[in-house]
């Protein structure tokens, strides 16, 4: 897939580069990411290599589209490391509240305690998502999408993109402990369990990360 600024200006379609065998940064500190991005990866020959094992600094996400955060995760990573990294910027999108929490889901997750560090409380997130939607009335839209923004980047500054999604419905309460995020309030279309109960086998044939993965390997392995 191309850039979105690509092709601006009329420059020619550039062939996409293949990634060879060899160490790929997961450019993530997010440890449920990274579980499912090494399963996905496992058939390829790839030795994934988490930005945390590298103790890569995790930057700050101050893009507004999911592209600009996957590309910023995945440059510095490949710039630091030396290596190619594969960035994911993903969110859940509610179609009542306009798409959000969108790309602010991991925002809308933050916890400031009176006293220790900061940290992110999935269930307090979820508990916003449920209370906006609930505010709307009864009759409210409960469908919602994930979204997957896959970038891929080279240490010379070369990226490619990939974008996946999957369409569901929310419920409350949450179910299921599996998965991570928001899973536990995902019902995926055509499906009665939500993501937080399915078996993850299920979910990588299923996910936007899954669908995102798709066309990369079709693109780049
Ligand atoms: P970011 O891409 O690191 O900004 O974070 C996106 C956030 O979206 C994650 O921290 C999760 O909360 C949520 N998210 C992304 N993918 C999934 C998923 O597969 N299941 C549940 N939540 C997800």
């Amino acid at each position: 897939m191309s850039g979105p600024e690509e092709g601006i200006g009329g420059d020619a379609p550039q062939a996409i580069r293949k990634l060879t065998p060899g160490k790929l940064v997961i450019a993530s500190h997010n440890e449920g990411k990274v579980r499912e991005i090494r399963e996905l990866l496992k058939p390829f020959g790839i030795e994934p290599v988490s930005a945390k094992e590298l103790d890569l600094p995790e930057p700050v996400e101050n893009g507004t589209t999911f592209y600009a955060n996957a590309e910023l995760k995945a440059m510095q990573a490949a710039d630091l490391s030396g290596l190619p990294a594969l960035a994911d910027d993903s969110g859940l999108c509610v179609e009542a509240l306009g798409n959000a929490p969108g790309v602010y889901t991991a925002d809308w997750a933050e916890r400031q305690p009176v006293e220790g560090p900061p940290g992110r409380d999935w269930y307090m997130a979820m508990g916003k998502v449920e209370g906006k939607l609930a505010e709307k009335g009864p009759d409210v839209s409960r469908s919602a999408h994930f979204v997957c923004m896959l970038a891929l980047a080279w240490p010379d500054g070369h990226v490619e993109w990939f974008e996946g999604s999957v369409e569901g419905q929310l419920v409350w309460p949450p179910r299921g402990n599996v998965g991570f995020g928001y899973d536990p309030m995902f019902v995926p279309l055509g499906e009665s369990e939500t993501f937080g109960e399915m078996d993850p086998a299920k979910k990588h044939e299923i996910s936007h990360r899954a669908d995102a993965f798709r066309k990369l390997v079709d693109a780049v392995f």
